[in-house]
Formats: C-alpha cells, sequence, structure tokens
C-alpha cells in the first residue's frame, strides 16, 4: 500500500502529513510515534463516529492510549461556543491532563473546533488530524487554522495551533455524500489554478479517475495539493502574505453565501463559481489569456461544479462585498491568477466594473 508523506517544516512545531489507502488502523503507531501518550480524546460527530470511531478506538487501544469519544451534533450551525463548551465538558469528563491528546475525526468544522479546543484547554494540549471529508484532507486539516464561528461572523474566534500529525485515509472518502466529495475537488483545482500548472494539467488528465474516487489517483491529488498547502504555510503560516492566495475564488463565493443565506450552496460550490469569475477578472485585466480562462472554466464545470453567479442584480454583489470596512476604505484586494500556475493580487476600487466582468445567471 503506498503512502506518502509530506513534511510540514515549521521549526519546533514542525509535523508530517501521512496519505494512504485503508491506513486508518495506524493512528495508534503515529501518535507513538508524535510522542503523544495517555489519553486519546476523540471528537468527532454523529455522522462519522458511527462510521469510524471503532477503527480508531482499537488502533489507539493497540498502541497503548485510553481512547475516549467525545461526539457532536454534526454540522457548521454547532460550530460555535455552546459546541466548544461540550468539548471542554468531555475533556474534563475524562479527566483530560496535559500529558493527554485530542484527536480531531472529521470533516473541517470537527477539525476546526477541536484544534480549537486543544489550542485553549489547559493553555493547550496537543491534538491530531484525521480529517475525512475531500476539503478538509486537501486544506483544513493543513497549517493549523482553527476555529468557531461567532452569531457576528464566520471563523471569527480561533487560533494557529498546528497538529502534531495529519494522518489521511482516502478509503474514508467512499462514505462521503458525492455533492461534499465535490466541495473538496473544488479546492484542489484552486491549488492547480494559482500555484502548480502541472497538477492542473494532471487534474485536466486525470479528473474522471478522482470522480470515480480511484484510491491512487486520490492518494496522487491529495499529497500534491498537501504538498502545495505545505509550502504555502511554511512561507507565511500567519497570512501576513502569500497564504492569502488560498482565498482564491472565495471572495465571490463569500458573496453568494450570504446571498442565497449559505442555503442553496455548499461553500466549495460558491467557491467553484467565485473561481471562474476570478478567472475572467483575470483575463479581462491582462493576465491571462482567453484559452486558460477558458481551461479553467471548462475543468470546473466537466467536473461537476457550478459555474455561474445565482441571478441577483450586480449592485447586490456590489452590497455583499463591500460589507466589509476594510473594503469600503482601501479597495478590494482581488487574488487573480497569471496565466495557469501562478497568482497576483490586486487592489480594486472599482466594484461595479468588477461585476460587469462577471457572468451573473447564465
Ligand atoms: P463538514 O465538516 O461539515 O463535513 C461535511 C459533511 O460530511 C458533514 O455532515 C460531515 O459529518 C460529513 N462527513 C465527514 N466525513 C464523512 C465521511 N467520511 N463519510 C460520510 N460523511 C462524512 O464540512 P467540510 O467541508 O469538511 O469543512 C467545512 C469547514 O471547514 C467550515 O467550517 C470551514 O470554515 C472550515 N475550513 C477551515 C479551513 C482551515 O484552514 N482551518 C479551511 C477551509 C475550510
Ligand atoms: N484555507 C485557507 C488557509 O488555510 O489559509
Amino acid at each position: 500500500m503506498t503512502v506518502e508523506n509530506i513534511h510540514v517544516s515549521l521549526g519546533e512545531r514542525s509535523y508530517d502529513i501521512k496519505i494512504g489507502a485503508g491506513n486508518l488502523g495506524t493512528l495508534g503507531a503515529l501518535c507513538r510515534e508524535a510522542g503523544l501518550s495517555g489519553t486519546a480524546a476523540v471528537v468527532s460527530n454523529t455522522t462519522v463516529a458511527p462510521l469510524y470511531w471503532e477503527r480508531v478506538r482499537g488502533s489507539l487501544q493497540e498502541a497503548g492510549f485510553r481512547p475516549v469519544l467525545i461526539s457532536l451534533p454534526d454540522g457548521e450551525s454547532y460550530k460555535n461556543s455552546r459546541t466548544l463548551d461540550l468539548i471542554y465538558d468531555g475533556l474534563m469528563d475524562a479527566g483530560l491532563d496535559r500529558g493527554s491528546f485530542i484527536v480531531a475525526l472529521g470533516g473541517g468544522v470537527i477539525g476546526d473546533m477541536a484544534g480549537f479546543a486543544a489550542a485553549s484547554y489547559l493553555r493547550g494540549i496537543p491534538f491530531v488530524q484525521v480529517p475525512t471529508t475531500l476539503l478538509s484532507q486537501v486544506d483544513s486539516s493543513v497549517g493549523g487554522k482553527t476555529g468557531i464561528n461567532h452569531p457576528k461572523g464566520k471563523n471569527m474566534i480561533g487560533a494557529f495551533y498546528q497538529p502534531r500529525a495529519v494522518l489521511i485515509d482516502v478509503t474514508t472518502l467512499e462514505t462521503l455524500p458525492e455533492r461534499e466529495f465535490l466541495c473538496g475537488i473544488g479546492e484542489i483545482i484552486k491549488y492547480g489554478v494559482v500555484l502548480d500548472a502541472g497538477f492542473f494539467a494532471f487534474l485536466e488528465e486525470k479528473g474522471e479517475l478522482l470522480l470515480r474516487r480511484d484510491r491512487e489517483a486520490l492518494i496522487h491529488a491529495v499529497s500534491r495539493a498537501c504538498a502545495i498547502k505545505a509550502r504555502v504555510v511554511e512561507t507565511d503560516e500567519r497570512e501576513g502574505g502569500l497564504r492569502a492566495v488560498l482565498n482564491y475564488g472565495h471572495t465571490l463565493g463569500h458573496a453568494v453565501e450570504t446571498l442565497t443565506g449559505y442555503t442553496r450552496y455548499l461553500h466549495g460550490e460558491a467557491v467553484a463559481i467565485g473561481m471562474v469569475q476570478a478567472a475572467l477578472i483575470s483575463e479581462k485585466f491582462g493576465f491571462c489569456s482567453r484559452e486558460d480562462g477558458e481551461r479553467i472554466t471548462a475543468l470546473i464545470k466537466r467536473l461537476g461544479l457550478p459555474t455561474a453567479l445565482p441571478d441577483f442584480p450586480p449592485a447586490a454583489y456590489v452590497e455583499a462585498l463591500s460589507h466589509d470596512k476594510k473594503v469600503r476604505e482601501n479597495g478590494l484586494l482581488f487574488i487573480c491568477n497569471q496565466g495557469i500556475g501562478d497568482h497576483r493580487m490586486e487592489r480594486v476600487n472599482d466594484l461595479n466594473a468588477l461585476l460587469e466582468i462577471c457572468r451573473i445567471g447564465e
């Protein structure tokens, strides 16, 4: 069985990402290798725990840990301080001390919340990420952004806190609903568009294999995406510059989510729409050829993701984009693709002109 290893080099906060197929049972050994000990509090939810807790428990037990499960309700609407309290309750009930650790078993919601619990409980205990959605495997489990939502904004409370290890078993994706799977495909395409032309070409060639969830193709794509994200995080851990490139497609994607009340599109679908618009804008600004723009749109469409902005007046998009005070005062920092495989950030003041370039409701 192929197991890829991606090292994230951040001095004393460095860690490994192990990517394989059917390697969930090696979690206990990986935690040992990472120098962990004591009780392993596995934070998961009512969807994922019934599928994978038994295997995780067995592996941790075999390696000499004391596994306990903290199972939370499932959904982004639970990514809040009340659910965080449930995690703290579970940690205290299990008597977790500084010599113990947390395992996040689930998608990005679980990873972000469990990571923030680890960053804050007893002023910080170690944690390990076991992401089980494609989006969390290629994005949220790597790089140490943790947190919860606040009624006044998404991901407003949080910390940069790196995991001690990440274990990715691509066979866990076999139980993932199709729409959730496609959201991860969108984030994978993003890495190719703004950071790696060779990876984009691989996706053009092997896209359908990925859609069939071919294990070897998934290991390759997830490893490459993690390697790209690792290099970005190593260069700019706290998002002072380069890391913002990972927000490609997110600016208009967020506007779509806001205007549709977070119900019509999943986050990854909204980002896919945002990426198509970003490619159109990049072409108009002269940063990429028409052919490059068309390749980006064609791949997103071919792999089953939406491409057009939902039918709201341009002024509604402008309003959604200018919500942020910083944007109103200094203009919008918009992430463009430079050809395919590179990027540039552009300060945009005229949001009306930006919306004229976009494709609404087609
Ligand atoms: P999610 O965690 O809500 O998971 C999506 C759904 O799939 C959930 O119902 C979940 O229970 C279910 N699920 C998970 N694994 C499964 C499996 N193997 N089989 C069957 N069902 C499974 O959503 P997500 O897309 O993974 O993550 C979105 C979250 O990630 C958002 O809160 C976002 O803010 C956050 N995020 C964080 C970062 C970061 O850098 N920290 C980056 C991107 C996104
Ligand atoms: N998903 C954006 C980041 O990790 O920075």
